[in-house]
């Protein structure tokens, strides 16, 4: 497994000021943030920064915008704990302290030239909405396009007003689904059901067919199980795990699967590379 070459600014505390944040459900937040001097951050689709707090603390979250929009970028953030929740009482203006960007992302040069098969859960909705207006950036250099979004109710869609927009677009498929439905948001539904529901309504050639998917750990074991099923190689399935994290760059060991570094040899792992690995799923 090939490990990222970290440079020694990945030790450095960059400052981030906090240009707007933006309420998408009742947990979650998305902040745009620009980093001092308006340098650019320079992330991949799927890597994450270390966001920090003076006198609370620091925590991973993923990059959520396109490298191609430059300037600034977007984090999308759900209050979970110490710091998360502080930074949900923040404002407009507010500075934060960044580090990174870290870890390997989805591969995008294999994905090139490829169907694409795009899961997400949940918040696993955050890291592939990088690589999705990466291709919509970039829309000629991948072939069919189709993604799958599912989440627990109504209530908790992410990115509502651009799903919209997804599922107007003509060149990719996009569906949605929820678990169950609630009040909270009764206006727009697609399906009610879990998200393997939806993984036979897609056509796909899997010898072409590259699937990437994001959500929590219980979902995989039924997601890969499905994608195996409509015999899409196992190497031509992605995925991004979550492992508590410390350091971000390889040191403290808190991210370790048996010997694996989910921070630097993923948090996007091929699921053929890890499928040994037990304490993974
Ligand atoms: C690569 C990566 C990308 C991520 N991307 C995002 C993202 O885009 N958006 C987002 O909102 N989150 C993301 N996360 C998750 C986020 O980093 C965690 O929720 C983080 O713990 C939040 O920090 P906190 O201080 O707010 O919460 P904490 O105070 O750390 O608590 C968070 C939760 O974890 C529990 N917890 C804390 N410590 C432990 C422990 N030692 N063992 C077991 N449980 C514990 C707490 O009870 C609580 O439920 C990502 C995580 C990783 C590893
Ligand atoms: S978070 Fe420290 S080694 Fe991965």
């Amino acid at each position: 497994m090939e490990r990222v070459v970290l440079k020694e600014s990945a030790y450095n505390i960059k400052k981030g000021k906090i240009l707007s944040i933006k309420q998408m459900t009742e947990n979650e937040k998305l902040f745009e943030i620009a980093l001092e001097g308006g340098e650019s951050l320079g992330h991949q689709p799927g890597q994450f920064v270390m966001v920090s707090l003076f006198g609370v603390g620091e925590a991973p979250i993923s990059l959520s915008s396109s490298p191609v929009t430059g300037g600034s970028f977007e984090l999308c953030i759900r209050a979970a704990g110490k710091v998360t929740n502080a930074l949900h009482r923040l404002e407009a203006g507010a500075e934060v302290g960044i580090r990174g960007p870290f870890g390997k992302g989805f591969p995008v040069r294999a994905l090139e030239g490829n169907d694409l098969l795009i899961i997400a859960c949940g918040l696993g909705l955050a890291p592939l909405r990088s690589l999705i207006r990466y291709i919509f950036d970039n829309r000629g250099d991948f072939g069919k396009v189709h993604i799958l979004f599912g989440c627990r109710s109504p209530g908790n869609i992410l990115f509502i007003d651009e799903l919209k927009d997804w599922n107007k677009r003509t060149d990719i498929s996009f569906e949605c689904t929820v678990d169950q439905v609630d009040c909270a948001r009764p206006d727009w539904i697609r399906y009610v059901g879990l998200i393997t529901t939806l993984i036979p309504r897609v056509q796909i050639e899997p010898e072409r067919t590259f699937a990437v998917v994001v959500g929590p750990p219980v979902v995989y074991k039924y997601v890969i199980k499905e994608l195996l099923s409509r015999n899409i190689p196992e190497r031509q399935i992605f995925l991004s795990l979550e492992r508590h994290m410390k350091c971000g760059l390889g040191k403290c060991g808190h991210c370790q699967i048996q010997g694996i570094y989910c921070c630097q040899d993923g948090p996007v792992f091929n699921y053929g590379e890890i499928k040994h690995l037990k304490e993974a799923f």
